[in-house]
């Protein structure tokens, strides 16, 4: 079984960048929000944590909508798409955290909110409770925890008609679930996010499943397939080497220029977005 550490070199590129700012981005347009409405902003001196914060966009932008005197902080297991410290407004803070570890003590109880964004790959084998325990113990009594997720799982290829054929994407599909089945990376976990917020105590405020529209399905496919590409190239194909029954090098690259042609045939990679919003007892 592969580890995060591995797993992580397919996200410290470019190109996994422009991924993370472009579904950031199709994120806000289709739930229609950046932070969840019922979470009140309306308070000086708020405390907001981004955890994966990725690029930190998600606090760039959030910076706009609080006032100037909340500290906004975000942490992620990597610096490699941070922008420099002189580009950022000057109330967020970016800094290097493995969300999973023992956290430090002046962290605990310091944040009014705690935001998380798509870390669906970073979950193993189904269990998300290393790092909820984790994002609970940085709330305050009374905080809010918003966590938006994508349902990897449902991920399927559904063609704009049935004369537009697709036995590539099929395949990719039957081959790309047996994958991640096999390295503990499903992600039925999701679908049940609100029950395992409870199940830590926290009352939930709302949950949501979202398919993404017709009208986000071009961009949202051609992210999908960005990430599928570098996926396939940095992670399956080298976990693939050698092994009897196991598509070769060649195969999974065969694979996926026929997969994009028969996308750009009209079909789109369909997947559903969740969200749920979580409060710590006051
Ligand atoms: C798909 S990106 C999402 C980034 C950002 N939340 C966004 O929506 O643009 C997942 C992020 O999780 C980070 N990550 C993975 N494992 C982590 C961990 N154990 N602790 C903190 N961050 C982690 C990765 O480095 C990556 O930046």
């Amino acid at each position: 079984m592969s580890t995060n550490k591995e797993i992580l070199a397919f996200n410290e590129d470019i190109g996994s960048a422009a991924r993370f700012y472009m579904q950031h981005w199709m994120w806000v347009s289709e739930t229609g929000f950046l932070i969840h409405p019922h979470v009140p902003l309306n308070r000086e001196n708020l405390k907001i944590a981004d955890i994966a914060c990725g690029t930190g966009i998600w606090l760039v932008d959030l910076a706009k909508k609080v006032p100037e005197t909340s500290q906004l902080d975000g942490f992620d297991i990597s610096s490699a798409h941070f922008p420099p410290r002189e580009w950022l407004p000057q109330n967020i803070n970016l800094s290097i955290l493995d969300a999973s570890a023992p956290l430090l003590d002046q962290l605990v109880g310091k944040y009014d909110i705690v935001h998380i964004g798509r870390i669906v790959f970073f979950i193993r084998n189904e269990d998300p409770s290393i790092f909820l325990k984790n994002f609970i113990k940085l709330l305050k009594p009374g905080g809010y925890l918003c966590w938006d997720e994508l349902d990897a799982g449902a991920m399927r290829p559904v063609p704009v008609s049935s004369s537009v054929q697709h036995p590539f994407c099929d395949k990719m599909d039957r081959f790309g679930r047996a994958w991640f089945t096999a390295h503990g990376l499903s992600s039925n976990w999701v679908g049940t996010l609100d029950k395992t917020l409870q199940d830590f105590g926290l009352e939930v405020i709302d949950f949501k499943r979202i398919p993404i529209s017709n009208a986000m399905a071009k961009p949202w496919t051609i992210t999908q397939l960005m990430a599928t590409q570098d996926f396939i190239e940095n992670d399956i194909i080298p976990s693939c080497e050698g092994k009897e029954g196991r598509p070769s090098a060649e195969e999974w690259r065969e694979m996926v220029r026929n997969v994009i042609a028969e996308c750009q045939k009209g079909v789109k990679l369909a997947m559903d977005i969740v969200y749920v919003v979580g409060k710590t007892h006051a």
